[in-house]
């Protein structure tokens, strides 16, 4: 039988263990302030920016909304986010993407001060992380880790084959899991025998967008699976990277969607927005 890793268990786990920490910091007359940045309002946009809200409340962090219009230009945004960066009161700057295509995404992720940059998508914090210098960490590839981590899955030492190569997950995701001593692969779009690759997997961690892309014939016998994926189909059901019901006896663990790795991204980022208070 196969462990059905409880993202969202993990989850309120760290969340309640940061709960405890704020509380804390709070009877020194401490404050955590988290400022979240939203140009336009694309609808899956507005519910991430919420969700991400909420965990603040739970937490006990402060959030700050910046809800800017469609027509806010580059400079306008880039000037805010100066004057947050020199805000002390404030310790994490999060930019909501996508941006409206008349801005540049680099320069704004750029315009934030890696002090600041609770998302780790800076290149400062990118290159930190490649490096093994410390530094904030892209929230999704950390929670993987953390799940693996909270179930006492071994990394040291297993074959792990990440497909997909983003920025923001795939790439930070290999760089974590090298830290971790695995043995690193990355497949992507243009791999050659993918399945002979994915096939020699312990731990397989799917990011490609995707939908049940990942069959049986993809995972070796006991592989532990994570999926990073998240589609939604006409009939509104969500589905990951990983066509989970074909796979599910063949392996030993895997993450459901939803309820796996999607709500440790926000309990990642509340992570590092208490971490850069605490800097
Ligand atoms: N859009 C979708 N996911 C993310 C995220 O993790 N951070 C930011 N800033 N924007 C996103």
């Amino acid at each position: 039988m196969a462990i059905i890793i409880d993202g969202k268990k993990i989850s309120k786990d760290i969340k309640d263990e940061l709960r405890a920490q704020v509380e804390l910091l709070k009877k020194k007359n401490f404050e955590v302030t988290l400022c979240v940045i939203q140009v336009g309002d694309d609808p899956a946009s507005t519910i991430y920016v919420r969700n991400k809200k909420k965990a603040c409340e739970y937490v006990g962090i402060k959030s700050l909304a910046y809800e800017l219009p469609e027509e806010t230009s580059q400079e306008q945004l880039i000037d805010i986010i100066h004057e947050l960066n020199e805000r002390p009161d404030i310790n994490g700057i999060l930019v909501q993407l996508p941006l409206p295509k008349h801005i540049d995404e680099d320069k704004i992720i750029q315009a934030i001060s890696p002090d600041k940059d609770v998302d780790g998508f800076h290149p400062q914090s990118v290159g930190r992380l490649s490096i093994g210098q410390k530094g904030f960490v892209s929230c999704t590839p950390a929670g993987v880790v953390q799940l693996l981590k909270r179930y006492n899955f071994p990394i040291e030492g297993k074959e792990c084959v990440i497909v997909g190569r983003s920025n923001i997950v795939g790439k930070p995701m290999a760089m974590l899991m090298l830290r971790e001593n695995a043995t690193v692969t990355v497949c992507h779009s243009r791999t050659k025998n993918l399945a002979e690759i994915t096939k020699r997997a312990d731990i397989l961690i799917v990011a490609i967008g995707k939908s049940k892309f990942i069959t049986r014939e993809y995972i070796k016998d006991g592989a532990i699976v994570i999926d990073v994926g998240m589609h939604r189909d006409e009939n509104n059901k969500l589905s990951g990277d990983v066509d989970y019901d074909d796979v599910l006896d063949k392996v030993s663990a895997i993450t459901p969607v939803p309820g796996g790795v999607g709500p440790m991204t926000i309990a990642m980022l509340m992570y590092n927005c208490v971490e850069s208070a605490m800097a």
